[in-house]
């Protein structure tokens, strides 16, 4: 099997990490050769560090490194039987990719979109063939969390719909089946949840190390918060709730001010080197 990764940004390059290490022949498209070499560089490392605390032969991280082509051409991508898209989170480019990989890809291709929050119906209506679209919604950090929701959308077919969640299982993952539904499974619960924290640092004036030992040393969370705001990425975290508020109009899905304004202010989280935290 042969996969396309378009967009090689933190979720991309996890998801292309996963391909290799899963011994598929993997293409991954950035805009820039140097964002592809970037890429290669973070799943190199990781492979890298997997090597050195035992889980890995230095053969295989070898091996899995030969897999990834990268290259900034849409039409490399013509020989792949799944193409997962992981790109900026708008629904504009999200569309205009899918009526171009209509165009690329092979007929019998399976074309999966790994939105946080966006209606992957709404970003299959601009393919000429909807019913090949499917949701492929990988977690952060994409190597390590086990999940993935395969999303039905509207107009999915079962062919399609069959061969997303069985390369989420040879990929190792934990797939669960779901309908194109806001936030889908997850995200619904997950965002009106990290926006409710953020207001309660406001509210009980409570500093952000402190409200993560809450969580963490409270309720068992593996993370606090503020933490896991600032992995998944303070902007990524305002996109999607503002494509769930705009969905569903629920308080509690608006983007918190203050996570409004740190976005305007670039502070973005680890990536940025700035979030709640300093990286
Ligand atoms: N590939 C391979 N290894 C990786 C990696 C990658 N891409 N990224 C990090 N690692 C490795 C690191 O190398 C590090 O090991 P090292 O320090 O020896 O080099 C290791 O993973 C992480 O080390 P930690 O000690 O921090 O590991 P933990 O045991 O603490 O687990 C965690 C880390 C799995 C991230 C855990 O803290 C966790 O489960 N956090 C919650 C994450 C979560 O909830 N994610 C979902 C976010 S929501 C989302 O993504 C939805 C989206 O739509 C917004």
């Amino acid at each position: 099997m042969k996969v396309g990764v378009v967009g090689l940004g933190t979720m991309g390059a996890g998801i292309a990490q996963l391909c290799v290490e899963a011994g598929l022949a993997t293409v991954g498209r950035e805009v820039t050769p140097e964002l592809g070499q970037k890429a290669r560089g973070q799943i190199e490392h990781f492979l890298t560090r997997k090597v050195d605390k035992g889980q890995l032969e230095a053969s295989a991280r070898d091996e899995a490194l030969l897999q990834l082509v990268t290259t900034t051409e849409l039409d490399d991508l013509a020989g792949c039987d799944v193409v997962i898209e992981a790109i900026v989170e708008e629904l504009g480019p999200k569309q205009e990719l899918f009526a171009e990989l209509d165009r690329i890809c092979r007929p019998d291709a399976a074309l999966a979109t790994n939105t946080s929050a966006l209606s992957v119906t709404e970003i299959a209506a601009a393919s000429s063939h909807p019913e090949r679209v499917v949701g492929m919604h990988f977690f952060n950090p994409a190597p390590l969390m086990p999940l993935v929701e395969i999303v039905r959308a509207e107009r999915t077919e079962d062919a399609p719909y069959e061969t997303v969640y069985a390369l989420g299982k040879r990929l190792g993952k934990h797939p669960i089946r779901c309908q194109d539904t806001p936030g889908f499974v997850v995200n619904r619960v997950l965002i009106p949840l990290l926006n409710d924290c953020i207001r309660i640092l406001d509210e009980a004036r409570v500093t952000p190390e402190d409200l993560d030992a809450g969580l963490k040393h409270g309720a068992g969370w593996p993370m606090g918060p503020c933490e896991l705001v600032d992995l998944v990425g303070i902007d990524v975290h305002v996109q999607a709730s503002e494509a769930l508020w705009g969905a569903l109009r629920e308080t509690r899905m608006a983007p918190p001010p203050r996570l409004v304004a740190m976005h305007k202010a670039g502070l973005l989280g680890r990536k940025s080197g700035r979030g709640f935290y300093r990286y």
